[in-house]
């Protein structure tokens, strides 16, 4: 049997550790990096080149950005940047890959990036332009695209105007975001339906947060909407520091073992993720883990195969 690829980015070094409140060393994140590239991680969010006033703990972006992309040529790794000074930044130390923020509210943009929706949207148009012309992919990520912790819920034809103009204006990606882990499975269908009518499925990524324990079954609506792109953060870590009630993302782990018991291949390998988590765990100093994780400690022994019972879902 082929089964079909899904593709999974890990934001944890990024999104996962932003808003933690013990302090990660750069060479722990490094650790946490390689273990997930020793687990097949092709994709990661490393770090961002923000201001380290507003987010303390990625004030090391410039040293660890060029440790990674020199350890692992061939993975795909990539850094948020706010704005043109974030960009320059991570252009001076060879970033290859930016992720850009345009949250859908103008609340949401005042509280995350200090502008209004309309000076924002000119900004990340001008950041994809400037990448282009630098040779940097980008992907921009739509925040607060279900609900916005200060406006309630977003209005989906602006979520679908904004997705749609920024990909006509040349971003590699869309990255739909449930920033505050609001949404349930039949707004996550009617969105992205709504989104693909406008801009190629292989084109736009899903990023959960699991607040209400919902993301793996927001995952599964995604899929079956034609998603094949993913972020998700080992152990479950993440959260916004300027959004007020957003939990940690979907948990990588929780993510793979539901694709790959559905019949998906993934690339990565259980056993050796739950050797990220323990790192996660032991450099954050407190146990993680998604939905799965007691049943991964049970079932899932180092190296050995998996037996998921796996069942062929999509003919
Ligand atoms: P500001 O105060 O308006 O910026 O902040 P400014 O241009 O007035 O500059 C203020 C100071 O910051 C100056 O330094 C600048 O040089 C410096 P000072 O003169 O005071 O010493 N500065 C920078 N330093 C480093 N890197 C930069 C940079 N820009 C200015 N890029 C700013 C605006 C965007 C900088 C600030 O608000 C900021 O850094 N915000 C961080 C936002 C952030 O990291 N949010 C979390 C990521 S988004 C997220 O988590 C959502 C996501 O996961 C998807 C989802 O779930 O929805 C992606
Ligand atoms: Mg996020």
């Amino acid at each position: 049997m082929i089964m079909e690829r899904i593709y999974i980015t890990d934001v944890a070094p990024r999104d996962g550790l932003q808003n933690q409140s013990v302090a990660v060393s750069t060479e722990d994140k490094f650790t946490l990096i390689s273990k997930l590239v020793d687990a097949g991680i092709e994709n990661v969010e490393v770090t961002s080149f923000v201001s380290p006033k507003a987010v303390p703990m990625m004030s090391d972006a410039a040293e660890l950005l060029p440790k990674v992309q020199n350890a692992f040529p061939h993975l795909n790794s990539f850094a948020l940047v706010p704005n043109l000074k974030g960009l320059e930044k991570a252009q001076e130390v060879g970033v290859k890959e930016v992720a850009l923020v345009l949250c859908a509210t103008e609340t949401m943009n005042q509280k995350n990036i200090n502008m209004g929706l309309p000076e924002a949207i000119q900004s990340t148009l001008n950041l994809i332009e400037q990448s282009k012309q630098l040779n940097i992919r980008s992907r921009t990520y739509i925040s607060v695209a279900f609900d916005c912790p200060y406006e309630g819920e977003t209005p989906l034809q602006r979520v679908v105007e904004l997705a749609r103009q920024m990909y006509e204006a040349g971003t590699d990606q869309i990255v739909i975001a449930d920033t505050i882990g609001s949404a349930a499975p039949a707004q996550v269908s009617q969105r992205i339906d709504e989104i693909l009518k406008y801009i190629p499925q292989e084109k736009v990524v899903i990023h959960l947060h699991d607040t209400r324990g919902m993301a793996v079954a927001n995952a599964w609506a995604a899929l079956q909407s034609g998603i094949r792109w993913f972020d998700a953060s080992v152990g479950g870590i993440g959260g916004c520091p300027f959004a007020p009630g957003a939990a940690g993302n979907m948990a990588t782990e929780d993510l793979v073992l539901m694709a790959e018991q559905s019949g998906f291949d993934t690339g990565i390998s259980l056993p050796k993720l739950l050797h990220a988590v323990d790192h996660a765990q032991q450099a954050l100093n407190k146990s993680l883990g998604g939905g799965s994780m007691k049943w991964l400690r049970q079932n899932v022994k180092a190296a050995a195969p998996l037996n998921l019972n796996t069942q062929k879902v999509f003919t």
